[in-house]
């Protein structure tokens, strides 16, 4: 490394993907990350020393956290373990959390040190500046990384599917939001979002369960069943000695459970919910952990239908867009010329896009609200691994294209600009 310039290819740049379902972490140039980790973390409070003041009241005791993070830690049910996110909006939040996020990563699945890799970080599309410029201020202050970039999750996405224009289409655990792109930067205004995303899509299953008197047990609570015919009270043997575990927690482990109901049973209608179509569609036939099973028919399509068609959608207040209606909302406040380039790639990325049928639902939602004259293209991996991991994938790719000396220096912020110029060098470097 000659005169603060960082080489570029001497060690691998590392990207880490960032979502409210789970943090996706890994070397550039591979094809999908090294590791996937929750990102709802446990903590507990201890409580350090409780002190006494002279008049014997009881002073505000000193606190500190202590924090679980990934799946096999957060799986163990702890006595006091309350659950928690460092994101909001899709925005870090909690600086304290990420930054343990981060000390995990490097330490159980990168296992190298920090000093070594640049990064790529994915970010929201509606980030803001502050945010920004703190998370710079954190990878150079504290990781000593030697170079960073920070893009935008969407553009990532495009680039992913080999685009550098078109409409993104995130449908995650949060929301689902329409994010324009074009010659790799996002319009911002045009930006539609929505919250009917996966952890809406649970919402509903878990609704439709309690309508239909059905418990979901989380398995940590199973110790053995039995079989029981369909749709009968389930037998199963509670386990014993479970420390008394939080609200918080306990409604993880039910969400895990409604989350594999989810990818397991649903499917998106490809026209418009009828009734009496659906009752002639296949059913599936699902097993919950204490043996409680069912074969589900009708409903596996009702459930994911407000996702498309949000009109009797119950309890939430205000009209909300289905998705087609995201897309057209966001292309139609674009310039008009780009328009056609926006409908002639519309990427479909995320989590919650893998309920079977829901590009060719969108397809056919889009095509009855659009000009017929205008082409229409859907854009998406047929891979559930390139589905979920479009940003990261993105990501992989740019920062192993950008790693030779000349690219590299255009790209990326290095250490020696940002000891020179500060964290403000996010805004002028990373658009
Ligand atoms: N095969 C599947 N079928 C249906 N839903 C799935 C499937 N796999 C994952 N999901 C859902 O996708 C969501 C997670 O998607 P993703 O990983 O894109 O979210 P994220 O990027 O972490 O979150 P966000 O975009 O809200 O910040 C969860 O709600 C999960 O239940
Ligand atoms: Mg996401």
């Amino acid at each position: 490394m000659s005169g603060g310039v960082y080489g570029g290819d001497e060690v691998g740049a590392l990207v880490f993907d960032v979502g409210h379902y789970s943090v996706r972490a890994g070397y550039a140039g591979e094809d999908s990350p090294k590791a996937e980790v929750p990102s709802v973390v446990g903590y507990v409070n201890e409580v350090a020393e409780t002190q006494m003041d002279v008049d014997n009241i009881q002073a505000p005791s000193q606190q500190q956290r202590k924090y679980f993070i990934d799946t096999t830690s957060i799986h163990v049910p702890r006595k006091n373990m309350e659950m928690t996110s460092f994101l909001k909006d899709g925005m870090i939040d909690d600086w304290d959390i990420f930054e343990k996020m981060l000390d995990h990563i490097y330490a159980k699945h990168i296992k190298s040190e920090s000093q070594l890799h640049p990064v790529l970080l994915s970010e929201a599309p509606w980030n803001v500046r502050n945010k920004r410029e703190k998370v710079t201020e954190l990878m150079f202050e504290k990781y000593n990384i030697p170079a960073f970039f920070l893009v935008k999750n969407a553009v990532l996405a495009a680039f992913a599917n080999g685009r550098s224009t078109g409409i993104v289409v995130d449908s995650g655990a949060s929301q689902t939001s329409a994010v324009p792109v074009h010659d790799g930067y996002v319009i911002q205004q045009a930006i539609v979002k929505s919250v009917l995303a996966g952890d809406f899509v649970t919402m509903q299953c878990k609704n439709y369960f309690e309508e239909q008197g059905v418990e979901v047990v989380p398995s940590y609570l199973v110790a053995s069943k039995e079989a029981v015919n369909e749709g009968d009270a389930p037998k199963w043997v509670r386990k014993p000695n479970i420390p008394e575990v939080t609200k918080s927690w306990h409604n993880y482990m039910t969400k895990e459970v409604v989350q594999d109901y989810q990818s397991a049973v649903l499917q998106v209608f490809d026209s418009p919910f009828d009734k009496e179509m659906v009752d002639n569609m296949p059913t599936i036939h699902y097993e919950f952990p204490n043996g409680y099973n069912q074969d589900y028919g009708a409903e596996r399509f009702m459930i994911p239908e407000a996702l498309f068609d949000p009109s009797n959608i119950k309890g939430v207040p205000g009209s909300l867009m289905g998705i087609a209606q995201i897309v057209t909302t966001s292309v139609g406040m674009c310039d008009i010329d780009i328009r056609p380039s926006l409908y002639g790639s519309v990427i479909v990325t995320g989590g919650n896009t893998l309920i079977q049928g829901f590009t060719d639902r969108l397809n056919r939602d889009l095509s009855t609200k659009t000009p017929p004259s205008m082409r229409l293209k859907i854009v998406s991996s047929g891979g559930n691994t390139e589905r979920r991991y479009g940003a990261w994938i993105g990501g992989s790719i740019l920062a192993s294209l950008n790693c030779s000396k000349g690219t590299f220096q255009q790209m990326w912020i290095s250490k020696q600009e940002y000891d020179e110029g500060g964290k403000s060098q996010v805004d002028r470097k990373c658009p």
